[in-house]
């Protein structure tokens, strides 16, 4: 790890703003899955059993920009579904946390609770999206922040993709910037499988579209995965530029040259890519009572693929068989409804059955990670990481603007 952590500085008795992801599905006022907040509470204990004075900031969901796009329709706008108070409760009910709320993330009120708190409690923050300042990365938003840090730490991975005020902008003013240790964690974690896997290594890419993993799928070629396994809808646009009929499946056309040229590319690499050879499909017509499993080639105008086949699964099985890094990312269908789970949770499985083995295996992007979550199967998997979108950046190679921001060791 490049960057200094929490555990490189003195925080004692300072105000420690700790920016943490706890952008956290919430349903009817309760957390529908807690494994953001639970990744921080490392960071949290330590500040806290450091004796620092905890500030949390974070966002959630997009209020300001879902506000506009309901004015613009028109439709109704629910301001408290973008409250952390939900996340204040849960919080709350940890043992050995003092922790109190803010209505907002600046201002007077928020200074005078900064001012009146003791060593070792913590305070929550509103949701800094509610501020415009916050995603703008506005200079005088962040200096409002940094107001209330003697110490900036960064333990929002899920975020780290985004140059946002609370995630780069008050860097430029707090002394001391920091990772947190779930922010170490990932950054461990992802990078050396990015940077020195150990071999065989073998990627999983699935999810509905091809174009938004392109740069993961490029970047992991370039370093030589030695076998990527492409399922989910995104498969779909493979099939229809190589000449085969996909139905009404998820295509997207215009990604259709990008797919055959990656194809060559691996082939070029010497990267073993493995498409479905089968697939559960639905006729369009009659969708509740249709689903069946047929190979890729039999296809017909009005079926729909919905997960990958049982051929597949034992395929996609067979390649993650002695692999020493596996990285999966994106579901291999439908996999909230059933039966079109069963592929996903196979895959979900397979990976736990080859960590048991000896690989090293991480899982990211919500849905993967649901699956696995369904499955029963979170402690059998090395490392399930809080990000999304910036899980597939820094897969991509890209660097992330809240990591370059912290200080260097
Ligand atoms: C995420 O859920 O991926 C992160 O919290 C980032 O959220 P965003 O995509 O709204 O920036």
């Amino acid at each position: 790890m490049l960057k200094k952590t929490i555990k490189d500085i003195d925080i004692k008795g300072k105000r420690v703003f700790i920016r943490v992801d706890f952008n956290v599905p919430i349903k009817d006022g309760v957390i529908a899955d807690d494994t953001r907040i639970l990744g921080a509470l490392p960071t949290i204990r330590y500040a806290v059993g450091q004796g620092a004075k905890v500030i949390l900031a974070s966002h959630l969901g997009r209020p300001l920009k879902d506000k506009k796009k309901a004015e613009e329709k028109g439709l109704p706008y629910d301001a408290a579904k973008y409250s952390l108070k939900p996340v204040f409760e849960y919080l709350s009910k940890i043992d050995g946390l003092n922790v109190a709320f803010a209505d907002d993330c600046i201002g007077d009120a928020v200074d005078a609770k900064v001012a009146a708190m003791k060593d070792g409690d913590v305070l929550l923050l509103e949701n800094l999206r509610l501020h415009a300042g916050e995603e703008k990365n506005d200079p005088e938003f962040a200096k409002q922040l940094a107001a209330n840090a003697d110490v900036y730490v960064n333990d929002a991975f899920g975020t780290a993709h985004r140059a946002h005020a609370s995630t780069e902008g008050i860097t430029h003013f707090v002394d001391d910037c920091v990772a947190g240790l779930l922010m170490e964690k990932e950054l461990n974690f992802l990078g050396k499988a990015l940077h020195d896997p150990e071999r065989p290594f073998v990627a999983i890419l699935g999810g509905a579209k091809v174009s938004d993993k392109i740069p993961v799928i490029e970047s992991l070629i370039k370093r030589k995965v030695d076998k990527l396994l492409i399922g989910g809808a995104m498969a779909y646009t493979f099939f229809k530029a190589q000449g085969f009929t996909v139905g009404k499946s998820l295509c997207e056309d215009d990604m259709m040259p990008k797919a055959l040229e990656i194809e060559q590319m691996a082939k070029d690499a010497g990267v073993e890519l493995l498409l479905p050879t089968d697939h559960q499909v639905v006729d369009s017509y009659d969708p509740l009572h249709s689903a069946k499993t047929i190979p890729i080639a039999f296809t017909n105008t009005g079926l729909v693929g919905l997960d990958i086949g049982v051929e597949t699964i034992a395929i996609f099985e067979k390649a993650l068989e002695g692999a020493k890094t596996i990285v999966w990312n994106g579901p291999m269908g439908m996999f909230e409804e059933k039966p079109f789970d069963i592929g996903t949770i196979a895959i979900a499985e397979a990976v736990a059955r080859a960590t048991e083995a000896g690989a090293t295996s991480i899982v990211g992007g919500g849905d993967s990670v649901s699956a696995v979550n369904q499955a029963g199967l979170e402690d059998k998997i090395t490392h399930i990481s809080t990000g999304g979108g910036a899980t597939l950046e820094f897969l991509a190679g890209d660097v992330l603007p809240g990591v370059a921001a912290l200080d260097d060791k």
